[in-house]
């Protein structure tokens, strides 16, 4: 049979299976050695031991993965990557002992980045992402997600969704956008929350809506998100914005017990949202019902560990009550500047109990679930997207294991190597 590419000289082939993995199944992988793949048409054709591969595919083009180590892309299903900016003055307070919350409160955090946004053109924020998109497709990452969030005021949120689908045609990585108008209360809405709350309701979400039928019709419509904590958006205001937002049509996502518990997991199971992000505080009651939920548990590592904070995620107990566990980066310029899904695996191996296998699954095919996507990205399976990364190493558990360098050697995108470019 004819194919387009075929890789061949795969040390170990490392792939979950076509469907997410629950509660106890989580790191359930085939590990096949001296392995290849057919690609046909950016999709998986075969794949299986080198001899029958080669005895079966006839392609023009070849890879030699020279012994290295194949898995599937990671998808990053919770990033803030499009800003503008850093928050380094930040991050030094912080290290002499402020907290997140308090500089949030004293109007920095997220509405420094937030007026850094505003002022910039499109071109500008495209131009200043584009560089961390490079990264993360660099370090192993075929599709993430984006949220907008830094613009607050209506036209600054189209803008970044603008940029999103510039950067979408842009590069090789596949971004799934997401509307966080709910991200932070803008400070010129200080002493009247409640019309924020109506304005991200009544006026920004039928505009995204308009917005998206005129530039990305044909595309699902993006995830809505609330950042649901102290601070930002109570639970009263999350149901408001994620209810009009389901009548609307838009699937929706939760940033729930990232500080403090306020019942945002909760409300994204009673919604149907695809994911529920954070969940370092989440009591164990609410763990229960959302693990027999098909509600994701994102979790993300890198944001305790950015500020420093000692409670991770409790994946062990939500892998007890059969919970859908995805780890993501949540990339962003306040708690987490990471492009690397490697950090995260790592960090979850070491403070979440995950074994390297979990690990990748949850960065894998659960973090395609995390994004409605799991039919397509997240495994290598026949008729799946040609999504891998190879990894310069002898065995797939130095994933998790080594840390602070990059392990990825190349990325295939849809069958293209696209990096190195
Ligand atoms: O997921 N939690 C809210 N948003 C981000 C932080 C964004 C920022 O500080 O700019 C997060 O941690
Ligand atoms: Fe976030």
């Amino acid at each position: 049979m004819r194919a387009d590419l075929i890789i061949h000289s795969i040390g170990q082939l490392v792939t979950p299976g076509s469907q997410p993995q629950r509660g106890g199944q989580l790191g359930t992988l085939t590990v096949l050695r001296d392995a290849a793949l057919a690609v046909r048409d950016g999709l998986v054709a075969d794949l299986g031991p080198a001899a029958r591969i080669r005895a079966q595919w006839q392609a023009p083009q070849e890879l030699d993965a020279e012994g290295m180590v194949a898995i599937p892309g990671f998808v990053d299903p919770h990033t803030h990557a499009l800003y503008c900016g850093d928050r380094a003055a930040e991050f030094e307070l912080r290290v002499q002992g402020k907290s997140y919350l308090e500089i949030m409160a004293a109007g920095g955090g997220i509405m420094a980045t937030v007026r850094r946004v505003r002022a910039a053109s499109l071109q500008e924020l495209v131009a200043e992402t584009l560089p961390r998109l490079q990264a993360m497709l660099a370090h192993g990452t075929t599709t993430a997600e984006i949220k907008t969030g830094y613009g607050l005021e209506t036209a600054s949120e189209l803008k970044m969704l603008a940029a999103w689908l510039e950067l979408d045609r842009a590069t090789p990585l596949e971004l799934v956008p997401t509307f966080l108008g709910a991200h932070a209360l803008p400070e010129e809405f200080r002493h009247d929350p409640q019309a924020y709350v109506d304005l991200v309701a009544e006026e920004m979400l039928p505009q995204v809506k308009e917005w998206w039928q005129e530039h990305a019709a044909g595309r699902p419509l993006p995830f809505v998100d609330v950042f649901c904590e102290q601070g930002a958006f109570d639970l009263a205001q999350t149901r408001r914005i994620l209810t009009r937002a389901r009548q609307l049509g838009y699937p929706l996502k939760v940033h729930a017990d990232e500080f403090e518990p306020l019942g945002g997991t909760l409300l994204a199971v009673e919604l149907g949202a695809a994911s529920a992000d954070h969940l370092v505080h989440t009591p164990p009651d609410q763990i229960a019902i959302l693990g027999r939920s098909s509600t994701v548990a994102v979790a993300l590592p890198c944001t305790p560990f950015g500020l420093a904070e000692r409670e991770y995620t409790p994946a062990q107990q939500i892998l007890a009550r059969d919970g859908l566990l995805a780890l993501a980066t949540d990339l962003n310029p306040g708690t987490a500047w990471c492009e690397s899904m490697q950090f995260p695996l790592a960090l979850a191996c070491r403070f979440m109990g995950l074994t390297p296998a979990q690990a990748l699954c949850a960065a894998t095919i659960n973090a395609a679930a995390a994004l409605k996507m799991a039919g397509r990205v997240g495994s290598l399976q026949p008729g799946m997207q040609a999504d891998l990364a190879l990894l310069e190493v002898p065995d797939y558990r130095h994933l998790g294991y080594r840390f602070g360098t990059n392990l990825v050697a190349m990325v295939v995108k849809k069958g293209r190597v696209v990096w190195p470019r």
